[in-house]
């Protein structure tokens, strides 16, 4: 692929749509034969960036190779050598599994009989051999988005871009996605995979580009970003404002770091080690001491604890600003 063994290479990458815009000096290198994480919340320009990676759109500054090729320039070469998988299914609801890959097969000049040996192929790769001739409006969420990046790897693609593949699935729709792709690097193909999820980038990822406002901020491997923001968190939420500094302070001794306090929500949030024995420590000194709680639990970090950590801004807050 690239001389500099990246799939992907992107420098100072500008779009705009009006006066918006969507990027606005987008950096990102993917080493080949990885799973790449974009991280970023709605409306970051992840979408964006990945139109613009698979040529559907122009760029209006900066440049990008895709496995070498730029992008601007040798489109039809680069078309050739990736797969694109949207937000939404482009498979047929009518047809079955089967007759959706053979469909795209022939769309790709196959041929009738390698077109079908390689639906047959790519059925099984993706644990869809059951479902092969059940028709499309009776899969599962997850199931659908399977057969989707079935389709998207038809011609084996070297670069395989997946546009929040798991938005909107069930967890274990998720789960059987997240499976379908670790096969998929397993063959050696390299995939660049936009989501909004932390967990997520950190079950598939090596590597992690965390996007706001058409720029990276971050480029670091799932644990260090997960570092960054010291790992699992307790979080209560207090009934009575009057109570807010008492909670801060019950948690605070359980806590490995400052604990946060957003008053407005009411809410006091900090990282723990031990998750369980916070949790219950916490609830119980809580109760002792009469204060009363409206929520407490565990959570993992967050995409928006990264940002709070990156940015001192909350995810909702930075989009919205950006759309202004
Ligand atoms: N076709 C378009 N016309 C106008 N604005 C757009 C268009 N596509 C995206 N945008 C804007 O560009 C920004 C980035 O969008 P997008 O790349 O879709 O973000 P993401 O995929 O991270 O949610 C958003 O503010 C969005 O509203
Ligand atoms: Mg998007």
């Amino acid at each position: 692929m690239g001389d500099d063994g990246l799939a992907v290479r992107a420098e100072g990458l500008e779009k705009r749509y009006g006066g918006k815009r969507a990027l606005d000096g987008f950096d990102l290198a993917v080493r080949e034969g990885t799973v790449h994480g974009l991280l970023g919340p709605n409306g970051a320009g992840k979408t964006t960036a990945v139109r613009i990676l698979s040529t559907l759109i122009r760029l209006d500054g900066g440049r990008a190779a895709v496995a070498g090729l730029d992008v601007a320039r040798r489109q039809r070469e680069v078309r050739s050598r990736i797969g694109l998988t949207g937000q939404y299914a482009a498979v047929d609801e009518v047809l079955t599994g089967r007759q959706n890959l053979e469909m795209f097969g022939r769309l790709f000049h196959l041929g009738g009989r390698r077109a079908r040996a390689r639906a047959a192929e790519l059925l099984a790769r993706f644990d869809l051999a059951d479902a092969a001739d059940k028709g499309v409006g009776e899969y599962s969420g997850g199931m659908r988005r399977r057969l989707d990046l079935a389709a998207s790897m038809i011609l084996a693609p070297a670069v395989l871009f997946l546009d929040e593949p798991t938005t909107g699935l069930d967890p274990r729709g998720r789960g059987e996605v997240w499976d379908a792709v670790r096969a998929l690097v397993a063959g050696g193909t390299t995939v660049l995979l936009t989501t909004q999820y932390l967990e997520e980038a950190d079950r598939l990822a090596s590597r992690v580009t965390v996007i706001d406002r058409g720029r990276s901020i971050a480029d670091d491997t799932p644990d260090g970003l997960k570092n960054r923001v010291g790992g699992d968190r307790i979080e209560v939420v207090v009934a009575e404002r009057s109570d807010l500094p008492r909670a801060v302070k019950v948690v605070a001794r359980v806590s490995d770091g400052e604990p946060e306090a957003e008053e407005g929500e009411l809410r006091v949030h900090a990282p723990v080690l031990d998750r369980v024995a916070a949790l219950t420590e916490v609830a119980r000194t809580l109760q002792d001491e009469g204060v009363r709680v409206e929520d407490i639990g565990l959570r993992r970090p967050s995409l928006d604890d990264v940002f709070l950590r990156l940015t001192g801004q909350r995810t909702d807050k930075t989009t919205e600003g950006a759309a202004a």
